[in-house]
């Protein structure tokens, strides 16, 4: 294979006998369309591993079924350059029919830091990121899994499930990269315009305003949304779908403790793309 691009894997043996043998394995999960937020991930994976792996899988399990599944957006090539840039060894590819044959009838449903939030509008979402997730640390068998805290709510979960289920693998979650507007990057930005883009930076500014006010010492909830309810308004297209402020349970709360791991969490629909986005509220 060329220098820098990743070996194509799509079946399962494959994958055992190209792992066999190499030393720490660690492992990025990704539906693909590749940004630098996932090439963050890798990057870091690769100064703790030997190997590196790579998954790109869009799963089917994790989409609602008035979601956008068949038309989440897909560039194998492009991703092969960007992962192949971040220094992935194995690009792991398996399809729809390896993943879930016929007569597959298991789900890993985890309960509490699932319920609410994305869960909430979302039902069954973290129940298919859960299933896909675990069925791939069983196939890559890797000693790290990376994450990023874009998706706080699914790093929560898939804690919770390794944690529950003895899951031999160290999860790291790592920091949110974001645009010069601040917008934090994701695969479903491809569907919007760059104005479009410009104007969904207002999700992190309503995040920004919240982590403002707390610093200055407010606790309770409502008033710590109303500094992002107040940003969110300078911005007509926006419809909210939840602005919370959460504990590491992912519970809202009247009023807020002083625990590192309170968030302020946000999905909103723009533009007819549903953005989420999340920042600390206790920045170290
Ligand atoms: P995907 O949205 O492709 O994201 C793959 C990984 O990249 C996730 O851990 C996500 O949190 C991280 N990521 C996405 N945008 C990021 C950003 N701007 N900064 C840092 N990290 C970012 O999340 C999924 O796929 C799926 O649910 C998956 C875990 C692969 C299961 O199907």
């Amino acid at each position: 294979r060329a220098a820098g691009r990743p070996l194509v894997v799509t079946g399962p043996g494959e994958l055992r006998a190209v792992l066999a043998g190499r030393g720490r394995v660690g492992l990025v999960p990704t539906m693909g369309y590749l940004h630098e937020g996932h090439a963050a991930l890798m990057r870091r994976a690769r100064e703790v591993c030997d190997v590196l792996v790579v998954s790109v899988f869009v799963n089917p399990l994790q989409f609602g079924p008035a979601e956008d599944l068949a038309s989440y957006p897909r560039d194998l090539e492009r991703d092969l350059g960007v992962a192949g840039g971040a220094g992935a060894d194995v690009l792991f590819t398996p399809d729809a029919g390896t993943m879930y044959p016929a007569g597959f009838d298991t789900r890993v449903v985890v309960s509490g830091v699932s319920e609410g939030l994305d869960g909430a509008s979302r039902p069954g979402h973290f129940t298919g990121v859960a299933t896909v997730v675990l069925k791939l640390l069983n196939l890559v068998r890797p000693d790290v899994a990376f994450f990023g805290e874009k998706d706080w709510q699914q790093l929560a979960v898939l804690r919770q499930m390794v944690r529950d289920l003895n899951v031999a693998v160290d999860v790291v979650g790592l920091p949110t990269v974001r645009a010069p507007s601040g917008l934090a990057l994701s695969s479903r930005n491809s569907y919007l315009r760059s104005e479009q883009l410009e104007r969904a930076s207002v999700l992190s500014r309503a995040l920004r305003a919240v982590q403002v006010r707390y610093a200055a010492g407010e606790r309770s909830a409502d008033r710590l949304r109303q500094a992002g309810l107040e940003v969110l308004q300078t911005e007509p297209e926006v419809t909210l779908d939840y602005l919370s402020v959460v504990g590491r349970d992912m519970q809202e709360r009247a009023v807020m403790d002083n625990d590192v791991m309170n968030r302020v969490l946000i999905a909103a629909r723009m533009f007819g793309v549903r953005l989420i986005d999340n920042m600390p509220l206790d920045p170290a």
